[in-house]
This record gives structure tokens, C-alpha cells and sequence, in this order.
């Protein structure tokens, strides 16, 4: 006999006690229309907020016209998106996926068959500690993380990791089989964690001078949230290969693998293939959200009031004890408290009072607001996170 179920849904999944029915900018709504102040957006996804107007145009005419053609036909807005972001970046040619995980595994098929093309022998690659790059099997066994693979082995063979930020530790772990090396240049899940710029700035030079293949996973710093296009931006390198997602679709399900020629040179018919990946829905959302988002004036205001929201977070940290750090970069901030303070319950607090953030590792409460957040919300958000602190 069947048990008796409250839901279908396979339980992967927390408890969930809040339901939305209505975004618009900033705000979610409830079933009860109660208001919720949105700066998880969706873990780093909703970059234009809710509904962002143009968006909902341009999905609007897409879907009256083509939904979903398979990759065997010419796909002209493909084609035109790959162009927009080549322009506004390193890269030559662009694989669409659906997801990061996706973007992350395209990636890693690329370097593994780079070296097998040049036959270098060159079949390892190497991650870092506290690295999150997504759930299918060579995101999980590229990040070796327990807490994200306990259960699920064996995972694949050919990884190797290191410390986050540390160049003598990444030196010794180099060796002639090292043939890619994969870096968030802020880790997210990870605790919120900006790469040193010198760091980035090594790993482009230590992987030069070893034929080494450099994948940055931008999926959550990337597509503004940096206060540049591409956070790699501020280390003034490029990679070889990188994979973006979350915010490059503000909420439609999209994600995107970057490369050089160089790089994908053995990418050809039938290497690789997704059967949603690159469609014309997603196609025309993903194209207005790169015209809006590469406006070098929205750029620098991302910059402008990031900066502010991290000066007001400072003056908490030194009101409040219980803050132990401020970290991150541009709209991707974090706030760990020490110890006794959890940030589950920290989170727990700010959302009963209508502020929604994510925990992240490391008793770190994750702040991702929308890219397109105004200076009142985030004096809203700092009110409240007092509250919360001086309750405690
Ligand atoms: C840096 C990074 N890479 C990859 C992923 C996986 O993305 P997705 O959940 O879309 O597969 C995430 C998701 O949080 C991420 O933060």
C-alpha cells in the first residue's frame, strides 16, 4: 500500500513555509499580498528583478511567434547572442546550455578534449577548496565537496584541489598532467569569497607557462553582479573558457559556455549537443538582458551602489559585535556573524521582518540583491538587519 504523501515533489528540498505569486522589481508578494523585500533573487538569478518590462516584451513577442526549434535549423537569434557576447567579452565562439552545472560540464569536455587533440597527456584538472560548480556528476566530482557528493559515488576520476587564494600550494599541486584549472573569481556557495586579484592574475600566467587551459565559473559572480560585465574584469585577465548562467536570464532558464578558438578546437559536429540549449526563447530574453546589463552607465551604477551598501554594512560590523566579517564584491556580499549566531537563523530573522537573503558556507548570510536595486531599498535592508541585530 501506497504511504500517505503530502507532496510529490521528491524531497530534495528544505521545508518550505512561504509561497510567491507576484514579483515586480525588488519586492516578491505573497498569497496573502504580503510585501518581502528580494535580495536573494532567486540565489543571484533575478539580475533584472521580477518582471523587469522589457523582458516581459520580449518574451511576450517571442512566444507568439517560435518557441522551440531544434538545433538542426539555423537559429538566427543564437546567432546573434553569440555575437553580442563575443563582442563584450574574451570569446570567440559560444555553447548555449540551460543551467551552470550544464556550462560547467561543456567546459570540462572542452579541456579534456583539447589535450587529446594535441595529445598532450595533459588529462587533470585542478579546483578549488570551498568551490561550488553545480550537481550533475563532473560538477560534483570537479568540486569534491562531501556535502554535495556523499552518497553519489564513484565520481570521476582526474581532479585535483587546493586551497582557494593560495599560489605555493597551487605551485606544488601543478604537474605535467594538469591540463585545466576551474575558478570562480568569487566563490558563491562557498562563502562568498573574492579571489585575490593577484591570485587571478597568477593563474593566467602559471597556466601560459604550462599549456594549462583557465575556466573561470562566473554562473553567480558574473553578468553585472561585480559591477563589471565579467568579474574577471577587475584582475584585468581572460580566461580560455567560462561558464555563466543565473543571471544572464533574469529568471528564464539559460546558461551559456565561453571560449577562444583556441580552446574549442576540437568542438566539432557532433562533440557536444543540448536540445533546448540556444532557443529562440531563450535566445531573445538572454540578448535584452545583455543589452541592458553591458550599458556601461547601468554598470557603473551597480558600482556606485554597491559601494555604498558595503559602507553601510562596515558600519554595522563595527556596531555590532556579533558581526565577525563583511566580505564579497559588488552586489554579491556577505555577513558572518560569529559562531553562537547561526546564519540559517540569521536568515530565518531577516525574513520575518520581509527581508529575503540565502545563507552560504561558512555561517555566511548571502546579500544578492537585483542588479537594478535603488539606494531606498537597500536603506530598507540595512533598517532591517539592524532590527534584527539589536533584537538579539
Ligand atoms: C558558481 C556556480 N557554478 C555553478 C552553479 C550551478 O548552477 P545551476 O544550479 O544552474 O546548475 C552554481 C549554482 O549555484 C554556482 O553558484
Amino acid at each position: 500500500m501506497k504511504r500517505k504523501q503530502t507532496s510529490c515533489v521528491m524531497p530534495t528540498y528544505g521545508k518550505k513555509t512561504l509561497q510567491f505569486n507576484k514579483g515586480r522589481g525588488c519586492y516578491l508578494y505573497t498569497t496573502k499580498n504580503e510585501k518581502y523585500l528580494d535580495f536573494a533573487s532567486g540565489i543571484a538569478v533575478n539580475s533584472l528583478g521580477h518582471c523587469h518590462p522589457r523582458l516581459v516584451k520580449v518574451l511576450n513577442r517571442q512566444s507568439k511567434e517560435l518557441w522551440h526549434v531544434s538545433n538542426l535549423y539555423l537559429i538566427k537569434k543564437q546567432e546573434e547572442f553569440a555575437k553580442l557576447l563575443s563582442k563584450n567579452s574574451f570569446a570567440d565562439k559560444v555553447f548555449f546550455t540551460n543551467s551552470g552545472t550544464e556550462s560547467i560540464e561543456c567546459g570540462i569536455k572542452i579541456i579534456r578534449s583539447y589535450h587529446h587533440f594535441h595529445n598532450t597527456g595533459k588529462n587533470e584538472i585542478i579546483t578549488f577548496k570551498g568551490a561550488f560548480h553545480g550537481r550533475t556528476y563532473g560538477a560534483l566530482s570537479a568540486q569534491r565537496n562531501k556535502k554535495y557528493s556523499k552518497g553519489f559515488g564513484p565520481l570521476l576520476s582526474g581532479f585535483k584541489q587546493v586551497e582557494f587564494n593560495d599560489i605555493d600550494k597551487l605551485k606544488k599541486i601543478i604537474s605535467k598532467r594538469t591540463g585545466g584549472i576551474i575558478v570562480e573569481p568569487i566563490q558563491g556557495e562557498g562563502g562568498i569569497r573574492p579571489a585575490n586579484l593577484k591570485f587571478l592574475k597568477f593563474l593566467r600566467e602559471i597556466s601560459n607557462k604550462h599549456g594549462i587551459l583557465l575556466f573561470f565559473d562566473e554562473v553567480q559572480c558574473g553578468f553585472g553582479r561585480s559591477g563589471k560585465l565579467f568579474s574577471h574584469e577587475w584582475a584585468n585577465v581572460k580566461p580560455d573558457l567560462m561558464a555563466v548562467a543565473k543571471g544572464i536570464g533574469s529568471g528564464f532558464p539559460l546558461g551559456a559556455c565561453l571560449s577562444t578558438n583556441k580552446a574549442c578546437i576540437s568542438m566539432k559536429t557532433g562533440s557536444h549537443g543540448s536540445t533546448y540549449g540556444g532557443n529562440p526563447l531563450a535566445m531573445s530574453v538572454g540578448i535584452e538582458v545583455l543589452k541592458i546589463i553591458s550599458n556601461k552607465e547601468f554598470l557603473n551604477n551597480i558600482d556606485k551602489i554597491s559601494r555604498y551598501f558595503w559602507k553601510e554594512l562596515k558600519k554595522l560590523e563595527s556596531e555590532f559585535s556579533i558581526i565577525s566579517e563583511v566580505r564579497g564584491a559588488g552586489l554579491l556580499l556577505g555577513i558572518k556573524t560569529n559562531s553562537n549566531f547561526s546564519n540559517i537563523e540569521f536568515s530565518k530573522k531577516l525574513r520575518e521582518n520581509n527581508l529575503l537573503t540565502v545563507p552560504a558556507a561558512d555561517n555566511i548570510l548571502r546579500l544578492a540583491p537585483p542588479l537594478i536595486v535603488k539606494y531606498k531599498e537597500i536603506d530598507k535592508s540595512i533598517l532591517i538587519i539592524k532590527k534584527v541585530l539589536g533584537n538579539i
